[in-house]
């Protein structure tokens, strides 16, 4: 192949993508080159110039491609992709974080900080403050509410054995979804089965705002407001206000911490209850699949004389199911730490399916 050929190659993007794949011999050193001019030359012809991926179709007879690329200039999307997920599709290509296998890998052309340069560039297309980084989409326990506003689908089962020997099975379907820069609604329904009474259930509605965030510090805080109503049950309906606090804690460990109070029309001296839960989760690799220990306590206690403490602790096993990690399996028991009148243990599970990252069967 000529020079000439493979510079005209180089130009159009494609290359370097072949190269990638070591078709072609040394041509020029692209790490010497700025991000933007490698962008211009390596990912450009795909990515389209000004990096929003030939929209409105237009990518099809363009590109030849199976999978639209992204539009980096949205910033809703570059803000949730951590920056670290980036230099691994980038050096390893799309097929490791469950993406399309025609993004290829750079890996063995571009250096390692040479890499990370594109992708600081790359978010740079789709820059914007109001939008909180993926950097601190911690993931969820069970008690306590992810700092990160969220686009979820979640199943959450709930077995509890009581003193007395029943049983109380709780199924919530939980849907969250963002809106605008910051913030996000929800709603949960749950039907409870209990042994030898009628189905009851409760309907919760919910809107999050992540009020601020500091990515070189990582943390970011939220507040909230659930109201919930009952559906044939004789508990009254409540409404709780939150706050949620999440914070990495150097590179292993991420914190997330919730204080509620919760306000439901008095019978007698009841009304208010204070409730403080955390979670903490173990980061030990950086792949997205993977197992995430977590330790989650829960301290409750009515403001009203005479009310009770309750403690309870929540070990646990987050499961990342997919290589994009988009869906995910949690496991625990709940243990009371002090004996619980009523609650021998409980075991809580959920299915998560973050619905924005792909469809629930791609990306595995
Ligand atoms: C041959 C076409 C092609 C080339 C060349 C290419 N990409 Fe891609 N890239 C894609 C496709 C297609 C996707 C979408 C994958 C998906 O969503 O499944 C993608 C996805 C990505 C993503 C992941 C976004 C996400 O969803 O998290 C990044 C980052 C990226 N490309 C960066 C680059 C960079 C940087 C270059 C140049 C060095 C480049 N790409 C060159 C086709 C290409």
């Amino acid at each position: 192949m000529s020079r000439r050929v493979l510079r005209l190659l180089l130009l159009t993007g494609w290359g370097l993508a072949s190269s990638a794949l070591g078709q072609t011999g040394p041509v020029e050193d692209l790490n010497a080159l700025p991000a933007s001019e490698i962008y211009q030359r390596a990912c450009a012809a795909c990515h389209g110039p000004d990096g929003r991926g030939y929209p409105g179709g237009e990518w099809r007879e363009r590109t030849g491609l199976l999978t639209p690329p992204p539009d980096f200039t949205d910033p809703k999307f570059n803000s949730r992709e951590p920056l670290a997920d980036w230099v691994i599709v980038i050096r390893d290509g799309g097929r490791v974080l469950g993406l399309s296998p025609q993004m290829p890998s750079f890996g063995l052309v571009l250096a390692e900080a040479k890499i990370r340069e594109l992708a600081r560039y790359l978010k740079s297309f789709g820059n914007d403050a109001r939008y909180p980084p993926g950097e601190l989409n911690f993931h969820r326990g069970h008690r306590t509410t992810k700092a990160f506003p969220e686009d979820e689908l979640l199943l959450i089962s709930s077995y509890e054995r009581t003193r007395s020997g029943g049983t109380v099975f709780r199924e919530t379907l939980y849907y969250a979804h963002r809106l605008g820069p910051r913030y996000q609604w929800e709603v949960k329904g749950t039907p409870t089965f209990t042994t030898g009474e009628a189905v009851s259930g409760e309907v919760e509605v919910g809107l999050k705002w992540a009020v601020a965030y500091d990515l070189a510090q990582r943390w970011i805080f939220t507040v909230g407001l659930e109201p919930a109503f009952p559906v044939r049950s004789d508990e009254k309906w409540s409404a709780t206000l939150y706050s949620t606090f999440g914070k990495a804690l150097g590179d292993r460990w991420t914190l997330q911490s919730s204080l509620y109070l919760k306000w439901s029309p008095p019978e007698g001296a009841e009304g208010w209850t204070l409730r403080w839960s955390g979670v903490v989760h173990g980061i030990f690799t950086s792949a997205r699949r993977g197992l995430f220990p977590a330790l989650e306590w829960t301290v409750e206690r009515g403001l009203h004389a005479g009310a009770r403490t309750q403690v309870w602790l929540l070990p646990q096993v987050y499961a990342a199911l997919s290589r994009r990690g988009h869906v995910a399996l949690s496991v625990g028991p709940e243990i009371p730490v002090r004996r619980d009148p009523d609650v021998r243990f409980r075991i809580r599970a959920f299915l998560l399916w973050d619905y924005a990252d792909g469809p629930f069967w791609v990306g595995w």
